[in-house]
């Protein structure tokens, strides 16, 4: 059975999407059967894996929306390993959709219910907003994963999601993890990312992640060649930081199956 990572924080670019890609195809590399879920409208997953948007092509709107199948939607093979369900513009229209729909929170889980056992992960790349697609994407997570850039105002908004998780903990019985805090965007020459650092260490604890990922060039090229940066470059210090989160991601499941 899929372990499903929702990969949300609803402060714009601060590495959502830059790890869903790079943490799905380092998990891929490792074996496994992967699946990324792009689930925000501007689609950056889909187009940083190369995936061209094809009038007709089945997204995850028509799945949320026009009862599509879940694995019509599914492209194979994006990546050695990695599946992709696509997103297009025509997803800004679902979270109105959703609004008219029976349990509009749990169309995305009950989509996700009957290709589980696919996949050893499922991923889903989240919006910029705390919205029905991001609250469908949460309900049908067993964990939620928090891109911080390490920047001034890092935990803006950070209170409000964790309300948001909370909240799905509670009205949809659901024992939705943090799977971990990643600071995003790394740069260890500056006083301010070593600060935002050991801010976010003493507010989350032992829910960030040991692995920081760094300011690299490289990293934000990747997507413009289509490629997760374990092909575009795979000795970059980028390449290195995103296989070790896939190691911790590892760590964390095989830990808490132990403890279960
Ligand atoms: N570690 C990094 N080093 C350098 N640039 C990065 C890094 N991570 C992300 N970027 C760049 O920063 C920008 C925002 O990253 P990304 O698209 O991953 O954020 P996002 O949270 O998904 O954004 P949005 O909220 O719009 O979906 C992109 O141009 C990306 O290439
Ligand atoms: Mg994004």
């Amino acid at each position: 059975m899929a372990r499903v990572i929702s990969i949300a924080n609803q402060k714009g670019g601060v590495g959502k999407t830059t790890t869903a890609i790079n943490l799905a195809a380092s998990l891929a590399a490792s074996e496994l059967r992967v699946l990324l879920i792009d689930s925000d409208p501007q689609g950056n997953s889909t187009t940083g894996l190369g995936i061209a948007k094809t009038e007709g092509m089945t997204t995850i709107y028509n799945v949320l929306i026009g009862g599509s199948p879940i694995n019509e939607a599914i492209q194979p093979g994006a990546y050695d390993g990695l599946s992709l369900i696509p997103a297009d513009k025509n997803l800004v229209a679902g979270n109105l959709d959703l609004v008219g729909v029976e349990d509009r929170e749990l169309v995305l889980r009950r989509a996700i219910e009957s290709i589980r056992g696919e996949f050893d992960y499922i991923l889903i790349d989240c919006p910029p907003a705390l919205d029905l697609l991001t609250l469908n994407a949460l309900v049908a997570s067993d964990s939620v994963l928090v891109p911080i850039q390490c920047e001034f105002f890092a935990l803006e908004g950070i209170s409000q999601l964790m309300d948001t998780i909370e909240r799905v903990r509670e009205a949809f019985n659901q024992p939705l993890e943090i799977e971990g805090v990643l600071l995003t965007m790394y740069d260890d020459r500056t006083n301010l990312t070593r600060q935002v650092e050991t801010d976010l260490r003493e507010f989350f604890g032992r829910d960030v992640f040991h692995t920081v990922i760094p300011r690299s060039v490289r990293l934000a090229e990747a997507p413009s060649f289509g490629q997760p940066i374990i092909a575009y470059d795979p000795r970059s210090r980028g390449a290195e930081s995103y296989i070790q989160l896939a190691k911790e991601v590892l760590n964390h499941e095989q830990k808490s199956r132990t403890t279960a």
